[in-house]
């Protein structure tokens, strides 16, 4: 039995019945030496037997067994076991140490590769946050000069009307001063003729009727462009702060829908099929982000003229909104990979293969999917379904 004992790699102390050492192994005695070389064998050994604390031993006289990892010194680890005997071995105690130095540098090393990896996730994670943003900054970098036209044109003719109401300011007050002159005559009647003429040759008639549609026009131009600019800042509110909240996917489609027109308008006829829509709890800003990649492609597939239908409702408590186009459509082999990132059928310069990639992202944050339906000649539609709730704990991985 003491054989046994002492060629155990573990150090095994025997406790006798009132705590003191009654027996030491072979490895206990080494394990001393290597505690404290200044200690004598019989002061190592105490000194080994004091590392359990009373914490332990009460743990492990309730449970039979303890156990606890001590840093002896820098590299130096050892697990300490208290063991109590139970039932028929109800008073017998001995205490087991094991040097872990080597499997805890380990364990160390393994937690400073753990801690790297999460370092490197963290990082590559930020990239992916960095790339959707530049993704969605080139993309309105390309619409600028779509919307530039837009709000160019209805300025143009303000510009332009404000001319013209000019002209005729300049005869209304010239009508006027003959009017005033004419008063101040003693016998104004005398002047009837020359004020008719003086109001035929200044075109006053036009005037007073050309007037209120002109500014009715330079209104509406203004509206144009306040609307178009507030759309904008709808699209490009930035959604890094932003938290989930219950938004109109509608007006988030409209507004999306009103950027790109621009680009679309010539070549399109649009559709709507609006089934009713519950406010849907999501970041906005990334939605609209979805909804711009998926008209974009749209447009994009539709070589000369085409029809792109908006529809939108709901199914089994999820909302849906789907994109279709009378377009090129996708060929079954490029079905499989057209959510890859850099996966693109277009020329350089005209797409990165991003849109899709950063639509599925986006989506699947959201705790929902997109489903894509093709026939090469026919076209595609592309349903976003979105749950209409979040999962509470999404919500706060979202701020
Ligand atoms: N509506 C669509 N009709 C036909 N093909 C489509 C449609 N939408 C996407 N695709 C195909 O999927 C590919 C990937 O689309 P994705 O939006 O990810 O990238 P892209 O449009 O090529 O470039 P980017 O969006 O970065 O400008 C496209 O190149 C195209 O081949
Ligand atoms: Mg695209």
């Amino acid at each position: 039995m003491r054989w046994a004992a002492d060629v155990a790699p573990m150090a095994v102390l025997l406790l006798d019945d009132a705590g003191g050492l009654h027996y030491a192994n072979a490895s206990a005695r080494r394990l001393a030496a290597r505690l404290d070389e200044s200690l004598d064998e019989r002061e190592g050994l105490h000194a080994l037997l004091a590392l359990a604390n009373d914490t332990d031993w009460e743990l492990a006289c309730a449970q039979g067994h303890s156990r606890r990892d001590i840093d002896v010194r820098p590299g130096f680890t050892l697990a300490v076991e208290p063991f109590c005997g139970m039932g028929d071995n109800a008073g017998l105690r001995f205490l087991a140490l094991t040097d872990i130095s080597l499997r805890s540098a380990r364990e160390r090393e393994l937690q400073q590769r753990h801690d790297e990896l999460e370092r490197a996730y963290r990082s590559l994670a930020g990239a992916q946050e960095q790339l959707l943003q530049s993704e969605k900054m080139a993309s309105i970098g390309q619409l600028a000069a779509g919307v530039a036209h837009e709000i160019n044109n209805p300025i143009g003719y303000v510009h332009s009307n404000i001319g013209t109401l000019r002209e005729y300011m300049g005869a209304l007050f010239g009508m006027l001063e003959t009017y005033s002159s004419a008063l101040a005559a003693p016998d104004p009647l005398i002047y009837r003729n020359d004020v008719r003429a003086q109001r035929e040759k200044l075109d006053i008639d036009f005037i007073l009727g050309d007037l209120p549609q002109l500014l009715d026009e330079s209104r509406e131009g203004i509206e144009r462009v306040t609307r178009i600019v507030q759309d904008l800042k709808e699209f490009s509110h930035v959604g890094r702060n932003e938290t989930m909240r219950p938004a109109d996917l509608l007006k988030g489609l409209e507004s999306t829908l009103n950027i790109v027109w621009n680009d679309l308008k010539y070549k399109v006829k649009l559709e709507k099929i609006y089934g009713d829509m519950p406010p849907v709890e999501c970041l906005p800003s990334e939605i609209n982000q979805v909804f711009m990649n998926l008209l974009i492609n749209a447009g994009q597939a539709i070589a000369e003229r085409g029809t792109i239908t908006l529809a939108c409702g709901t199914e089994n408590g999820e909302a849906w909104v789907s994109v279709a186009d009378t377009g090129c459509g996708i060929p079954e082999d490029a079905l499989g990979r057209i959510f890859d990132p850099f996966f693109t059928t277009k020329p350089i310069g005209r797409g990165t293969g991003l849109g899709l990639a950063i639509c599925y992202r986006i989506v699947e944050k959201h705790h929902g999917h997109i489903e894509v339906q093709s026939t090469v000649g026919q076209g595609t539609t592309f349903r976003v379904v979105l749950p209409v709730t979040q999962p509470a704990d999404a919500r706060v991985a979202a701020v």
